[in-house]
């Protein structure tokens, strides 16, 4: 590996503690214009890796996958064989496997079958606002942000809406690994040793895998329409999934489908408090909503840090030589901000015009597949909001998740009065 400028500038995007006040946007302005591809040491037995934090370098890694591989994960941890073999889902798999077991899936997120969802979805939104907003003072993850995309999931799953009790504690279970608020079992403790082989480490997965397989068996003997139903009867490398393959496929779309959509809805709340003229340009134009304000809004607070990479081969990054097997962290809270791509990009704009959105990846054949449904969540979720508040502040410290991967707020307290 190639000696960096500054080997300790990048040092703190390791440790889960630098996040606790949100993206820690000084360190990756200076880092983009100092250090775009910046070493970051980890503490051992880790093996340290690149920081990417500029816009055009996070496309280009994520776009070039054969150079730049999914298959050893997509989080920092450092994942054996054997590890890999029973954890890997789609996200960490490459094309052309990726690509057969996407398509399994994908008809269920095509923007014709998401957009049949808005009626229902509003039905959830407004009902979940018209219990919390007169309440004045509350919490509002718990009470809003954390109420709707669940509710999604149930109906994607075609599950009873009352397990959306159970999906969340999972999700919250999962991403919280290394928050000791939420962890069962912290992701670096000797105690974690035992549950290695599962997704994050967590006995949570156990849970959803057990979960996943009796639905698995409603669904062989019932079909139906829902996303279940096309993981049971998809064929990709001309057979089954195996039940290996099917315990994760399922534990990502559980995942996937609710956390970051409730860390997006969480994060906009928050941008609008703390930015109250962007609220009041969306009370005179809510029209806003339906164009460039949502992207915007996206890209101040995008729900996910980092997607990891692995080099397979020794190759240059922006000037900067890696090895074949050196690990890469795309920043891409970072490359939403770099003023190369967006200019003034310390602005918030609603007004933004064709937002180079990362928040969702980009260039690569992993672009999320529920960006689509994020979107619609989200700019229900803020039109039925904008439509009923007048006003609306903190009523307390929020408080984040502990973690350099989600970028998760845990408590929003807001204090709010409506129209
Ligand atoms: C605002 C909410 C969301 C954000 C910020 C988000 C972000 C992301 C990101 C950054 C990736 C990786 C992109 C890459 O590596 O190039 C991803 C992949 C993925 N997302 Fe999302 N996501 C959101 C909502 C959803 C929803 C609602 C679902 C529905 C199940 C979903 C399902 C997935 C799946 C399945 C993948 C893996 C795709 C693949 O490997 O081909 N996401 N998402």
């Amino acid at each position: 590996m190639t000696a960096t400028p500054d080997v300790h500038l990048a040092a703190p995007l390791a440790d889960p503690d630098t996040f606790v006040d949100g993206p820690p946007h000084d360190l990756f302005a200076r880092l983009r214009d100092g250090d775009p591809v910046a070493w970051t040491p980890e503490p051992a037995p880790h093996s340290g890796f690149w920081s990417v934090t500029r816009h055009a370098d996070i496309v280009a890694v994520s776009r070039d996958w054969q150079t730049f591989t999914s298959s050893r994960g997509v989080a920092l941890e450092e994942l054996d064989d054997e590890q890999l073999a029973h954890r890997t889902s789609m996200i960490d798999t490459d094309p052309p496997r990726q690509t057969q077991l996407r398509k399994a899936v994908a008809a269920s997120f095509a923007p014709r079958v998401v957009n049949s969802f808005e009626t229902f979805l509003r039905g959830i939104v407004g009902r979940t606002l018209d219990a919390a907003l007169p309440k004045g003072t509350f919490e509002f993850v718990e009470n809003v942000s954390s109420e709707v995309p669940v509710r999604v999931l149930c109906r994607l799953l075609d599950v009873p809406d009352d397990d959306h009790v159970k999906l969340t504690a999972w999700g919250d279970r999962l991403v919280g690994h290394t928050d000791p608020e939420l962890a069962d079992v912290l992701l670096h403790s000797e105690e974690s040793e035992q549950y290695r082989l599962l997704p994050f480490r967590s006995p949570a997965a156990l849970e959803v895998f057990e979960y996943g397989r009796e639905l698995a068996e409603q669904r062989r003997v019932q079909p139906g329409e829902d996303l279940m139903t096309k993981l049971v009867t998809a064929e990709v490398d001309g057979g089954p999934l195996t039940t290996q393959d099917m315990d994760n496929f399922f534990l990502l779309l559980a995942l996937a489908g609710q956390e970051t959509t409730r860390q997006a809805i969480s994060l906009a709340m928050l941008t609008l408090i703390e930015n109250p003229e962007a609220l009041t340009t969306l009370q005179e134009r809510p029209e806003l909503l339906d164009g460039p304000a949502l992207d915007e809004l996206l890209r101040w607070g995008p729900p996910v840090y980092h997607m990891r990479r692995t080099a397979t081969r020794d190759v240059e990054v922006a000037g900067v030589q890696m090895r074949a097997g050196d690990k890469l962290a795309v920043w891409f809270p970072s490359g939403n901000r770099d003023e190369r791509v967006i200019p003034h990009a310390d602005v918030l704009d609603l007004e933004r015009r064709n937002v180079d959105l990362l928040t969702f990846g980009k260039g690569g054949p992993h672009y999320c597949l529920g960006s689509f449904l994020a979107k619609l969540e989200l700019r229900v979720t803020l039109q039925e909001l904008v439509a009923r508040l007048d006003t609306a502040v903190l009523g307390g410290r929020p408080e984040r998740l502990r973690s350099n991967f989600v970028n998760g707020v845990k408590r929003l307290p807001v204090t709010v009065t409506t129209r």
